[in-house]
C-alpha cells in the first residue's frame, strides 16, 4: 500500500511548495493526522468514503473539520483528536453513557464511542426530518458527513453570517427544534450561533454529539440554556422574542417527561 499521507493529500506537495503559508498548513495537517488517524483516513478512503482531503475548514483543541472530495461531490470530515483534552469539557451525562461502552481511561476507545455517537445522533435527526448534515460513515476518530456549503466553500456559522431576515430565521429555527423534540426526542445541549450553519437563508444544526434524550432529567435544563443563547442572539439582530415564547413555540413541554 502506498504512503497513506500521500494518498490522502495528493495535491499537498505541489500546493505546499508554491504557497508561502506552507509551514503553517503543514503544521495543521501534521498535528491532526497522527499515525493512527492517517490509518483511519486511509481505511475510509479504501472503503470509498472520499477520494481526497482538501483543506481544513476549522481546527480547534478538540478536533478539526476538513473538506474532502468524493467524485463530483464534497464531504465534511470531522477528526477528533485522540487525547484527554476532548473529554475535559464533556457533561457528566455523556460520560455516564460512554462509560457503559468502553473503559473511561481508554481515550482511543472513548473517542471512537464519541464519534459513533455523533454519527448515530445525526442519523436520528435526519430520520426525524431535522436539517443536519447527513452522516455517511465513521471509523475510529473520523466522521464523514454531508458537506454544507455554497460553491465549494463551507457555509458560515450563524455567528459569522449576514442574516437577511431574522424573523424568517426564527421561524425556521423553531421548525427545526420542534422536529428535534418531537419526533426526534432529542435536545441538542450545546446549541449556539457557533453550532448552526446558515445555508441558503436556512439553518443547519451541527455538532450534535452531546445531544441528550428529551426524557432525560437533565434535558429541560439544557434546553433552557440553549434557548437563552438564542434569545440573546436574536436580540442582537433586533428581533425580540422572550425565552418563554420561544420555549412554547418549540413544544418544550414535551421535554423532561416520557412521551
Ligand atoms: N458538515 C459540515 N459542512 C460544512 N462545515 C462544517 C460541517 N461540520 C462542521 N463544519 C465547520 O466546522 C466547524 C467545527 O465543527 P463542529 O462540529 O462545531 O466541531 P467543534 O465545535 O467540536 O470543533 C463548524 O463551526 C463549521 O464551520
Ligand atoms: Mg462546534
Amino acid at each position: 500500500m502506498s504512503n497513506p499521507q500521500e494518498m490522502a493529500f495528493p495535491r499537498r506537495k505541489e500546493r505546499f511548495e508554491v504557497r508561502r503559508k506552507e509551514s503553517q498548513d503543514r503544521k495543521v495537517l501534521d498535528e491532526f493526522f497522527d499515525h493512527a488517524t492517517l490509518l483511519a483516513v486511509s481505511r475510509l478512503m479504501h472503503r470509498g468514503a472520499f477520494d481526497t482531503v482538501d483543506y481544513p475548514i476549522s481546527t480547534g483543541k478538540e478536533g478539526g473539520v476538513f473538506r474532502a472530495t468524493k467524485g463530483s461531490e464534497y464531504r465534511a470530515v470531522k477528526v477528533y483528536r485522540i487525547g484527554n483534552t476532548t473529554f475535559r469539557h464533556l457533561p457528566p451525562y455523556t460520560l455516564e453513557q460512554l462509560g457503559r461502552e468502553t473503559s473511561v481511561g481508554n481515550f482511543a476507545g472513548l473517542i471512537s464511542a464519541w464519534t459513533r455517537r455523533e454519527h448515530t445522533i445525526l442519523g436520528q435527526l435526519t430520520a426525524a426530518g431535522v436539517r443536519v448534515p447527513k452522516p455517511h460513515v465513521h471509523f475510529r476518530n473520523v466522521l464523514v458527513m454531508e458537506f454544507i456549503g455554497i460553491d465549494g466553500g463551507a457555509a458560515p456559522r450563524l455567528r459569522d453570517a449576514t442574516i437577511d431576515d431574522a424573523a424568517a430565521l426564527y421561524e425556521d429555527l423553531v421548525a427545526q427544534l420542534s422536529l428535534m423534540i418531537r419526533p426526534g426526542r432529542l435536545v441538542h445541549g450545546d446549541l449556539s450561533p457557533w453550532n448552526v450553519l446558515y445555508w441558503e437563508g436556512k439553518c443547519v444544526l451541527i455538532d450534535v454529539a452531546q445531544g441528550i434524550p428529551a426524557d432525560h432529567p437533565e434535558a429541560r435544563r439544557l434546553l433552557d440554556r440553549d434557548i437563552a443563547n438564542f434569545v440573546r442572539f436574536f436580540k442582537g439582530l433586533d428581533f425580540r422574542v422572550t425565552k418563554e415564547e420561544f420555549l412554547r413555540a418549540i413544544g418544550a413541554d414535551h421535554v423532561g417527561k416520557r412521551s
